[in-house]
Formats: structure tokens, sequence, C-alpha cells
């Protein structure tokens, strides 16, 4: 599948997303090393620390599903900017592949692509709670 595609299926679930308070939607789609498609969308909550951003509805969906291995996810927004994935996102997504591809693309899906251990670099992991020193 190619970010171009991916980032179609993420406009789409776009659509859904619940969001009232900021007005701003995000939709993501991500791809599994077995070749599924994930999508998510921003979803919010009058408490607002509640809201769950569209990367991680995405991640999630695709975890309890049985999936730990990821290619690439897409993100796409309402603004005409790139939209990066949160710094919460980006620690969420790496906990599974921290190499994946991030594609970030605006709300006319012009995109540029990066892979996550360059948008998290150092990132803590499950490793870094080892008892022996390791480099
Ligand atoms: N949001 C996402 O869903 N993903 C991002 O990458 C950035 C921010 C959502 C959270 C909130 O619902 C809205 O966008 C405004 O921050």
């Amino acid at each position: 599948m190619t970010a171009q595609e991916l980032l179609k299926k993420a406009h789409e679930a776009k659509k859904n997303a619940y969001a009232p308070y900021s007005k701003f939607r995000v939709g993501a789609a991500l791809l599994s090393k077995s070749g599924r498609v994930y999508v998510g969308a921003n979803v919010e909550n009058a408490a607002y620390s509640v809201s769950c951003c569209a990367e991680r509805v995405a991640l999630f969906g695709a975890v309890i599903s049985g999936e730990r291995d990821f290619e690439m996810i897409a993100i796409t927004s309402d603004s005409g900017n790139l939209t990066y994935p949160c710094g919460a996102c980006r620690q969420a997504l790496a906990e599974f592949s921290p190499r994946m591809e991030v594609v970030v693309s605006n709300e006319a899906l012009e995109y540029r692509s990066k892979r996550l251990d360059k948008l998290l670099p150092d990132a803590f992991s499950g490793k870094d709670m080892e008892k022996e020193i390791g480099h």
C-alpha cells in the first residue's frame, strides 16, 4: 500500500471525528505488517483532557485486534499545515514500531514522510527499566 492510498483512508476516517470543542478534525490510518489498515479519528470530551487523538484511537484499535508490528501511519487534518503527531502519540506508537514511517499531510493531502525514530529520538522504552547497565 502506498502513502497516498493510506492517506485517503485517513481522510475518510477524519469524517467521523468527534471534535465539537476544538472544531479541528484529525484522521489517521495505520498499516500493520500483516497488511491490514486500522483507522482512527480524534474523539473529544467536555472534560477536555479525556479526549483522544486520532493516532491513538487507530493504534489501540489495532493492538486490541492482535497487531503488534506496523509499517506506516498516515495522518491528515483540517489544517493547511502538515499535521505531525503529538508527543504522547509518538511515544504510544514507538512502543510497538519505533522505525515505522510517519506520513504527515494537510487538508489537501499534500504530504511528507519521516521515520518515527527521527520524530522521537532517544525514546523511553521497556529496555530503560532493566536493572543491567546497557548502552
Ligand atoms: N489531535 C489529534 O487527533 N492528533 C494530532 O496529531 C494532533 C491533535 C487532536 C486532539 C484534539 O482533539 C484536537 O486535535 C486539537 O488539539
